[in-house]
């Protein structure tokens, strides 16, 4: 079935009946973005997110992947965030999701995938942050961007934040404080101890994200709805980093299930 197409004056959405539609919708625009940049400059690089979110997008890359569909030699990725500190080997690391959920069911060489490292030492992770936007540069950006959004609004973990816009897109990957919020939402993954959620986080920041040549990114469920209507239709605002997608509107691409678009006028 087609997606309902909502056109916004600074922002595409498509509607789709559910969320595995709208992961296989994402898929498809994610490997076609990547066919392109391969063609054009032999590689792609590609930013991948965490979540709940992204599952169906993951499976259906890794379908494509098994059926030869859609081979990973050429793919570089770039995982948004990882909690910190933790090690990548911890069960609830999003390294260790990663490899669960897709590196594991995919042909991408071990080495061509980057996930900020939880395990740097206090002493050097600003240093490493630096870093893994350097490398994001020198492999020439990202070509395509996947982003899910938190219940704050965060984008990786971007969260709220009192900043002018024009400062808080120009963030670089840094070490972020965890919103409650968002520490709220991670206490299923740590055994529902609030001792256990760690305080902070490694995130992209905006600036590497903006960039990207593409993007999409996804919500799905009743629970996101009232913040994808803030993110969409609010004045943009550094309180709902989301919003903040609608600076760059010929990249981005909203995919929603029915209910995640049901708060929108
Ligand atoms: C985490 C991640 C985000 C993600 C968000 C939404 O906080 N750092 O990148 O978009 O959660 O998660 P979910 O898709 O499970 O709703």
């Amino acid at each position: 079935m087609e997606p309902r197409c909502l056109s916004l004056p600074d922002a595409s959405v498509l509607v789709f009946p559910d969320a595995v539609e709208a992961g296989e919708a994402a898929a498809e625009h994610l490997m076609k973005a990547a066919k392109a940049a391969i063609q054009m400059r032999g590689k792609a690089v590609l930013g991948l997110a965490t979540g709940n979110t992204p599952l169906p997008v993951y499976a259906e890359l890794a379908r494509a992947c098994q059926s030869g569909r859609f081979l990973f030699d050429d793919v570089v990725t770039y995982n948004l965030d990882e909690y910190y500190p933790i090690s990548p080997r911890d069960p609830r690391s999003y390294r260790t999701y990663m490899h669960r959920h897709l590196f594991s069911q995919i042909n991408l060489p071990a080495h061509q995938a980057h996930v900020p490292d939880g395990s740097v030492p206090e002493s050097g992770v600003a240093d490493y942050c630096a870093l893994y936007d350097r490398w994001i540069e020198n492999d020439g950006g990202l070509d395509f961007q996947l982003l899910g959004i938190g219940r704050n609004g965060h984008l990786a973990f971007n969260e709220p934040s009192d900043l002018p816009i024009e400062e808080f897109r120009q963030t670089p990957t840094r070490v972020a404080k965890l919103h409650p919020v968002t520490r709220s939402d991670a206490l299923k993954e740590f055994d529902g101890n609030a001792n256990l959620v760690p305080a902070r986080a490694l995130t992209m920041g905006l600036r590497p994200i903006l960039n990207a040549r593409s993007l999409v990114i996804l919500a799905m469920g009743a629970k996101k709805a009232s913040i994808v209507a803030k993110a969409l239709q609010d004045p943009i605002s550094s309180k709902v980093p989301a919003s903040l997608l609608r600076l760059v509107p010929h990249q981005t691409v909203w995919m929603l299930d029915e209910a995640a678009a049901s708060e929108l006028d």
